[in-house]
């Protein structure tokens, strides 16, 4: 296994850290296969890997309660736990402690080593200032019950910088994958923390699993070569100086075995110019199946509704692009969005479309996204 630094104390940090929220189910997405999740966890652990994620909602509630499980028997001591505080479910102050106490209890821990703000986006930010999350935390740092204190994050690039800079937050982290540099935090937001020192996580790298089972086109450029998607895909990310540690959501044993393999092959610059050009010839493929041709110029914000037009179309393509696979993270991020944002707010007044370089029927454009979606 790689290792990396990770933040201000130096951690040393596995490559690949082991994400807990797509585990082997029996049927229903909470009846979570327990002997095949302990199997799984217990053999990434026993191969190096150091860090587990998990968060209150997964697989509803019983992520938590399997992981608990899975480190036992002296697995807790090996590992960096995260774990996640569900902020679309608090309403008051008093439900920090409360969902907190009731981790630790599903955990059968004393201690979370990193502890997250779950999903923050723009409209849940204020509220949790109000709440006084932050002060909460350092109390919970303080009593011992939580190490490093971040957030996970979904929402645009300036979005993110607003957040990476109203706090001094241990480590955050991002969807990032090699479709979605432009989309959320993108590159640009990857490096922005990691220039100011923040520790960056890598949530989604293949896109959930989307990436390792591409359209029919996007097969045939992989098929031209010997490497597999999820390989390059993953080592695309560790290529990167910027990217602390990679979660990825596996979900058989030899998803692991692959996943610790190609992690153990994994460094900063070590992609060849045969699998850079592959990786560009794939996104370019991706962009080109695209179904709404935009390309994110954003020549045509700012709309007098507020409607962020590129993000509602990235959504949108994103759907049809991976038959459906995407939808119910894409929903809900278009329903995460404030109101303004999202395509139904439209009213097709026309100004946008005459500063497209595209020559997109962009409020035409809009209606579809607002059926998809709404
Ligand atoms: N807001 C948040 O905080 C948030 C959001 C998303 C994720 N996360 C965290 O980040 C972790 C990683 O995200 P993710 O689960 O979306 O990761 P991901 O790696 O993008 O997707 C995981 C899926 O990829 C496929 N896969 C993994 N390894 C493979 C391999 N070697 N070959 C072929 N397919 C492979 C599997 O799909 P199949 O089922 O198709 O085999 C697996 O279920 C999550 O588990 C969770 O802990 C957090
Ligand atoms: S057509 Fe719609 S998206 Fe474009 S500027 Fe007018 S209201 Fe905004
Ligand atoms: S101007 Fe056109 S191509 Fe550029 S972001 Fe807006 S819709 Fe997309």
């Amino acid at each position: 296994m790689q290792y990396r630094k990770f933040g201000k104390d130096g951690k040393n940090v596995s490559a690949l850290g082991f994400g807990a929220m797509r585990l082997p189910t029996k049927g229903k997405e909470s009846a979570v296969d327990e002997p095949a999740t302990v199997e799984m966890i217990r053999y990434a652990i026993d191969h190096g890997v150091n860090y587990v994620d998990t968060a209150y909602v997964y697989h509803g509630g019983n992520s938590e309660v399997v992981v608990g499980k899975a480190l036992e028997n002296g697995y807790r001591e090996k590992v960096f736990l995260a774990t996640k505080l569900p902020i679309f479910l608090v309403e008051k102050a008093d439900d920090f402690d409360r969902f907190l106490d009731e981790q630790l209890h599903r955990l059968q821990t004393a201690h979370i080593d990193f502890y997250l703000l779950h999903c923050l986006q723009a409209p849940y930010w204020p509220k949790m200032q109000e709440l006084g999350v932050c002060d909460w935390a350092e109390r919970a740092q303080a009593d011992g019950r939580i190490g490093q204190f971040g957030f996970s994050f979904h929402d645009s690039y300036d979005v993110f910088r607003q957040i990476v800079d109203a706090y001094d937050w241990s480590f955050c982290q991002i969807q990032y994958n090699l479709v979605n540099e432009e989309v959320q935090a993108g590159t640009a937001g990857l490096k922005y923390a990691a220039g100011k020192g923040l520790p960056v996580v890598v949530m989604e790298p293949l896109f959930g699993g989307t990436l390792a089972n591409p359209p029919q086109p996007v097969w045939e450029i992989w098929q031209e070569s010997e490497y597999r998607p999820a390989d390059v895909a993953l080592r695309w990310l560790w290529d990167k100086p910027e990217v602390s540690l990679v979660l990825s959501g596996m979900t058989t044993l030899e998803q692991v075995k692959q996943n610790i393999e190609s992690a153990c092959r994994s460094g900063v610059d070590l992609l060849d110019d045969e699998e850079r050009e592959l990786v560009r010839r794939v996104r370019d493929k991706y962009r080109e199946l695209s179904p709404i041709p935009c390309t994110k110029c954003g020549y045509c914000l700012p709309c007098p509704n507020g409607v962020n037009i590129p993000l509602n179309f990235e959504l949108y393509n994103s759907v049809t692009l991976f038959k459906g696979n995407t939808r119910p993270l894409c929903r809900n991020l278009y329903h995460g969005l404030p109101a303004s944002e999202r395509a139904q707010a439209c009213e097709e007044c026309g100004t946008c479309e005459e500063r497209c370089p595209q020559h997109l029927e962009i409020g035409k454009l809009l209606k579809s996204v607002a059926e998809e979606f709404v």
